[in-house]
């Protein structure tokens, strides 16, 4: 297997059926991975599916929500009886509360956030962590969609900010105890692309001011992010466990 490329691998992909894992089905397809897509909504993921086994690649799709360990469970045994033990594990599931400070959320808009986003990556991550030894499978590489307001925040992302700054530590931690299993574990940090998780900032009455706060002054594209995920995702990254790997033209080195 060419040690740059992800042909072959099966990869699993969670919150596939919009935004980033919707377009990171596609790119890791492409290339001659076997996708497992999973979320909430299986009418988006089966349409996925569908077009992707259409274009002549290995695609399969199952119901997965990530705040269920019972669905999670499921999820794994579904994709593995598809395509046999999972190879790569993207977690890139996630929401957010909708621009609100601290003082505006209620438990719910935390218990909801910080079990979608950063829960379950632990989750998702332990239970791979069991397959990956139950199957004897010896290597194992788990990808964090983390996001740069781990460190660099606005208002109004309160449970978000903190819930990918705990998925951002939650991968340095796991690199360390994770590699016993023959598992890596690393991120991906993205700046703002315009997505349902983003749309207030992107689209919001201050964008035109708030993109100048970005170095290379524009928003991010789906295709920012091919190279860093198939980086990650292939063994050409095979020595990098608990790298965090920032895409955002530059904005978490600016000061505005
Ligand atoms: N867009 C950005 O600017 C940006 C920047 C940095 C990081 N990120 C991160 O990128 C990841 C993907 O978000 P996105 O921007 O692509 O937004 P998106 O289009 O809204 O996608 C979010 C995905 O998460 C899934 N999801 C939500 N709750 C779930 C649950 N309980 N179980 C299973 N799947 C669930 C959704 O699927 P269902 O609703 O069908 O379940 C959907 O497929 C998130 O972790 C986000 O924090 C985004």
């Amino acid at each position: 297997m060419d040690r740059f490329s992800v042909a072959g691998k099966h990869i699993a992909i969670t919150g596939a059926s919009s935004g980033f894992g919707h377009h990171f089905a596609g790119v890791l397809a492409r290339e001659g991975a076997r996708v497992s897509l999973g979320a909430r909504r299986t009418e988006k993921i089966e349409a996925r599916v569908d077009g992707l086994r259409g274009e002549g690649h290995a695609a399969f799709g199952a119901a997965l929500d990530v705040c269920d360990r019972a669905s999670m469970e499921a999820f794994f045994t579904t994709i593995e009886a598809e395509f046999g033990p999972v190879d790569v594990l993207i977690n890139n599931a996630g929401i957010e509360a909708g621009a609100k400070t601290y003082t505006m959320i209620d438990e719910d808009d935390w218990d909801a956030v910080i079990d979608t986003n950063l829960k379950s990556a632990w989750l998702m991550s332990k239970l791979y962590t069991e397959r990956v030894v139950a199957n004897e499978q010896r290597e194992g590489n788990i990808v964090m969609i983390s996001s740069i307001t781990d460190t660099r925040t606005i208002k109004g992302q309160f449970p978000y900010a903190i819930s990918k700054g705990g998925v951002t530590r939650m991968t340095e931690v796991l690199a360390l105890e994770a590699p016993r299993y023959g598992i890596r574990v690393n991120a991906i940090a993205p700046g703002y692309i315009l997505t349902d998780v983003s749309r207030l900032v992107v689209e919001g009455d201050n964008a035109p001011d708030f993109v100048k706060g970005i170095p290379m002054r524009r928003f991010g594209k789906f295709e920012d992010l091919d190279g860093p995920l198939l980086l990650l995702a292939s063994d050409a990254s095979r020595w990098m466990n608990g790298s965090i790997v920032v895409v955002d033209g530059g904005h978490v080195c600016a000061s505005l």
